[in-house]
């Protein structure tokens, strides 16, 4: 077997966009990490689709109105961020590069960005946190079967500085993954759900494998209100698609909304996040913020994002690409570029202030 190259140490100038780290990155991963990291639920219509809707978006410009002085800031929950570009949790980083998670945190930290620690992180949380510098980070939960499993989980982010949790509800089981089962994939010896290691696991269930196993754990709208009610954390939640789940949401206490098809990884044909989106934008009406998830390549899809109603948004994949890529360096250029592009489209379309763009920026 041949060694795969290592990661890069400077920035080649063939890498001018996100999208340009995949040639890199597919050529330092194995064909098992390459499935895990770009594949998607079966026939990838979902993860397609999420990219597609972008492009068919178009932004109307306002021009001669000045850009002078204008700057990508946003508030989130208290945050005051330099840009809106937030790294979304991603498990398993150090299947993309040895120092894996504490790699992008140390990336999301020099590039003031939020980023979101996985509950399957391949390092612990507090690992993690230790990058952080303070640059905020949230921890994204996955409910476990035992109440006081989750609640430890929840108290060592507490005492570990995250200032948000992240509850994912739209992956109680794991999608049909056949780019991953097509290669064989399986987490290799040494890397391991870091953050679970030693929890009490419930004794294993009988019966069938999704109703009676995967389903008997799943999280429901009271353990939403239960979540809320055990912590000083703000709650939001991630994988929201219908309108009336994200007014359910701000019910049960959410604090804010991240509208995800989760990369299209867990059930193929949902619709894009971005046509999601507007959607939510109007049933929750302002009450709390939303995030956008799903496909977002360019500076101008985050604008096309925020147009359409979300605060922030997250990137995924790319982030993975850019850390298989070039670790930390790789990660922060990732980020730098998004930012940069949302400048210069913040500048040609007249938009001076993200949170208060006009509504007819977007059209298709
Ligand atoms: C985990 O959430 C994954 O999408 O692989």
């Amino acid at each position: 077997m041949t060694a795969l190259p290592p990661p890069l140490e400077r920035i080649p100038r063939e890498i001018a966009s996100v999208c340009d780290y995949e040639r890199f990155a597919r050529e330092r991963l194995d064909d098992k990490s390459w499935a895990y990291l770009a594949g998607a639920a079966a026939d990838g219509l979902t993860q397609a689709a999420n990219r597609r809707a972008f492009d068919a978006l178009q932004l109307w410009p306002r021009l001669l109105r000045g850009c002078a002085g204008a700057s990508t800031r946003v508030r989130l929950l208290g945050h005051d961020l330099p840009h809106p570009v937030l790294l979304a949790p991603l498990a398993y980083q150090r299947l993309f590069h040895p120092d894996g998670e504490a790699a992008s945190a140390m990336a999301a930290s020099a590039m003031e960005a939020l980023m979101v620690a996985s509950t399957l992180s391949s390092i612990p949380m507090e690992a993690i946190a230790a990058q952080a510098h303070g640059a905020p980070q949230w921890f994204q939960l996955y409910l476990q079967p035992d109440r006081a499993v989750t609640l430890q989980l929840v108290r060592r982010a507490e005492a570990a500085g995250f200032s948000g949790l992240v509850l994912t509800v739209d992956a109680p089981v794991s999608g049909v993954r056949n780019q991953e089962q097509r290669a064989g994939f399986a987490l290799p010896p040494g890397i391991e759900a870091a953050n679970l290691l030693g929890l009490a696991a419930p004794p294993p269930a009988q019966g069938h494998p999704v109703f009676d196993v995967a389903m008997a754990h799943a999280p429901l709208w009271r353990d939403v209100s239960w979540l809320a009610s055990q912590t000083q954390l703000p709650l939001i939640l991630k994988g929201i698609l219908h309108p009336d789940d994200a007014r359910e949401a701000v019910a049960q206490g959410a604090q804010a909304i991240i509208v995800s098809n989760h990369g299209g990884r867990t059930l193929d044909t949902l619709p894009p996040a971005i046509v999601a989106l507007p959607r939510i934008a109007e049933a929750v009406g302002g009450a709390v913020p939303l995030l956008l998830d799903g496909g977002v390549r360019r500076g101008t899809d985050v604008l096309k994002a925020m147009a359409l109603g979300a605060r922030a948004a997250l990137v995924g994949r790319p982030y993975a690409q850019a850390l298989a890529a070039a670790g930390p360096l790789g990660v922060a250029h990732c980020i730098k570029l998004l930012v940069e592009e949302l400048a210069v489209a913040m500048a040609l379309t007249g938009v001076r202030d993200l949170q208060s763009i006009p509504a007819d920026l977007v059209g298709a």
